[in-house]
């Protein structure tokens, strides 16, 4: 008989297959299966600078901060369609999350911590892309106490800005934090993140 614990081949092979076969069943099987579920074919295609910002908050890391994920309280009576109102914590941020939200997300920034805040609804929220430009140059000069790092590279001056940038129009309060006549200009990098940003809003239907 072949012992497991002498055979070096059998020793590589049986492990290998059952990791193999337990990923297969509990991580990429559902995940096939929820995607097929979910996804919606008569959604309109993403406009290529929402996915090109889309694309700028993930490699910035944006969701190691934020979550987007709207939890809800099934300690609570659910609605009519059976929807859970959304935890009391979590009621600022909208209507609780549901699958379909992602459907067509590869891969879906649900986030693990919340430094700062839920972002699921933040177009909704937070309609301005002035108020976004301002706060993404220097989060101090909206949100005094914030811890939010600055992403200034996304932005040029006066001197230096170029063509396809875009002058942000600052809140007088940061005018004067900045410095009179300072001007702040949008590259189309940052121009595709705030349109990412402005276009999370709570999917239809
Ligand atoms: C180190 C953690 C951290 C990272 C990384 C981070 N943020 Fe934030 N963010 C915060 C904190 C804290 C706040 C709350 C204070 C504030 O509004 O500035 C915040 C607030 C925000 C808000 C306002 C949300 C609201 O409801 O008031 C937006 C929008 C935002 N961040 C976008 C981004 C984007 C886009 C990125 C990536 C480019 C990013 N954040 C990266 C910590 C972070």
């Amino acid at each position: 008989m072949i012992s497991f614990h002498t055979n070096h081949r059998l020793l590589l092979v049986v492990p290998v297959t059952v990791f193999t076969l337990l990923s297969l069943g509990i991580a990429w099987v559902p995940a096939m299966h929820q995607k097929a579920l979910h996804a919606d074919a008569e959604a309109a295609p993403v406009p290529a600078e929402v996915a090109r910002g889309r694309a700028i908050y993930q490699a910035e890391g944006c969701a190691f901060c934020h979550t987007q994920q709207v939890r809800q309280d099934t300690r609570r009576p659910a609605d009519a369609e059976g929807r859970f109102p959304p935890l009391e914590q979590d009621a600022r941020y909208g209507a609780p999350s549901r699958p379909k939200d992602y459907g067509d997300q590869d891969p879906p920034f649900l986030g693990t911590g919340r430094t700062g805040p839920d972002l699921q609804n933040v177009g909704v929220r937070l309609p301005s892309a002035d108020w976004h430009y301002t706060h993404l140059f220097d989060p101090r000069a909206v949100v005094p106490r914030s811890k939010m790092p600055a992403y200034r590279w996304y932005f040029h001056g006066k001197a230096d800005r170029r063509e396809g940038d875009r002058r942000v129009l600052l809140p007088v309060a940061a005018q004067e934090r900045l410095g009179k006549g300072v001007e702040v200009w949008a590259t189309p990098d940052a121009q595709a993140l705030i349109a990412y940003l402005l276009s999370l809003k709570p999917v239809e239907k």
